[in-house]
């Protein structure tokens, strides 16, 4: 049975085709497309299977379009993360901030909760951490990973709602009111745009650390009107995007000689020319803040063939996606 794009739509067909392609850059469904079977491949080219793609979502209404993409991302990232703790890129990623002292830690964009784990599996028991996830199902599943592995993690707070609009879907937030909770505070909100995020972290004290690591972002976020007012076309400029913001808000909330973490995948940088890029680029993101680089580090990174979340590449200095020779790239900044 075909069926077309304007009737999943419900009137959004014009939409849909004037603003910015799915994720990896596939071109939007055409009305004229059939959609694929459960098993089939999903027709925005993830290569995922169209039952763990777009599926739930084109069969959603409008108004459950984008929770049902916060859904389906924050399944798939699970299983991606399961595979990345088990091998220990985690731990790496956490033994990155090891010489520094930390305490304290903001986590922005948490996912699973499994970077959360690795961090209080290497920095130790006494590591106080409040995450931060625009997703809500993926406080849901950081919290449930959290559980499982024994550690002490209070109710995720719920804060924002996001619904359709003529021009998109809009998110709106809650105030935080009272103290965070410990030793595990998870929280939804958008590093992005939310009004109320900063004075309360704030108010929490300052922190040593702030991490963000792998930033990515569901299918339906390119319909936000966050993103599309700001001109965001790619998911490049959507990781850019989101870890400018999180320099921003790192130096507010950081205390003197406290760090930023950012984690990215990528090219290798195997040589010094590609080493000093990729440090002239975040020196760049820095350029509005008080913070300035300190160190960079990476190791080895293979995909896996069961991976649900195609992964999202910073490009090198080739301005190619790398093909071989991808790594896990950690670059540290110190707040002066
Ligand atoms: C690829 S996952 C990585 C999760 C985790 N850091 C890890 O390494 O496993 C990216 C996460 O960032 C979250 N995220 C993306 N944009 C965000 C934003 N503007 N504010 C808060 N969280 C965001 C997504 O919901 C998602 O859970």
């Amino acid at each position: 049975m075909d069926i077309h794009l304007d009737i999943i739509c419900l009137g959004w067909t014009e939409r849909c085709k004037s603003i910015l392609p799915p994720e990896n850059g596939a071109p939007p469904l055409q009305p004229s497309q059939r959609l694929p079977g459960p098993n089939e491949p999903c027709w925005c080219q993830s290569g995922r299977k169209y039952k763990h793609c777009h599926r739930p979502i084109d069969n959603a209404p409008v108004e459950r379009k984008y929770a049902e993409a916060q859904r389906v991302y924050a399944t798939n990232w699970r299983v991606t993360a399961e595979l990345q703790h088990g091998r220990g890129d985690y731990r790496w990623m956490a033994r990155q901030l090891g010489s520094h002292g930390i305490r304290r830690v903001l986590d922005v964009g948490f996912g699973s909760g499994h970077g959360i784990l690795s961090m209080l599996e290497e920095l130790g028991p006494g590591l106080r951490i409040v995450g931060i996830d625009e997703n809500p199902d993926c406080l849901t599943t950081a919290q449930n990973t959290l559980q499982t592995a024994g550690v002490d993690c209070p109710s995720p707070m719920r804060r924002v709602t996001t619904l359709p609009y003529a021009d998109g879907f809009r998110s709106a937030a809650v105030p935080i009111e009272g103290a965070l909770p410990e030793p595990v505070a998870l929280l939804q909100a958008d590093v992005c745009s939310d009004l109320y995020l900063e004075k309360a972290l704030r108010a929490d004290g300052p922190f040593d650390a702030v991490t963000v690591w792998l930033t990515g972002v569901h299918m339906y976020r390119q319909y936000n009107v966050v993103v599309t007012s700001a001109g965001i076309k790619t998911d490049g400029s959507h990781r850019l995007f989101v870890q400018n913001a999180v320099y921003e808000l790192a130096d507010k909330v950081l205390r003197p000689g406290g760090v930023l973490q950012v984690v990215d995948r990528g090219e290798a940088p195997a040589t010094e020319t590609m080493k000093q890029d990729i440090i002239r680029a975040h020196r760049e993101q820095a350029e509005p803040t008080t913070l300035d680089f300190r160190a960079i580090e990476y190791t080895p990174w293979t995909p896996t063939e069961t991976r649900r979340v195609p992964m999202g590449l910073t490009l090198g200095t080739s301005g190619m996606a790398p093909t071989q020779d991808m790594a896990i790239v950690s670059i540290i900044s110190v707040k002066t």
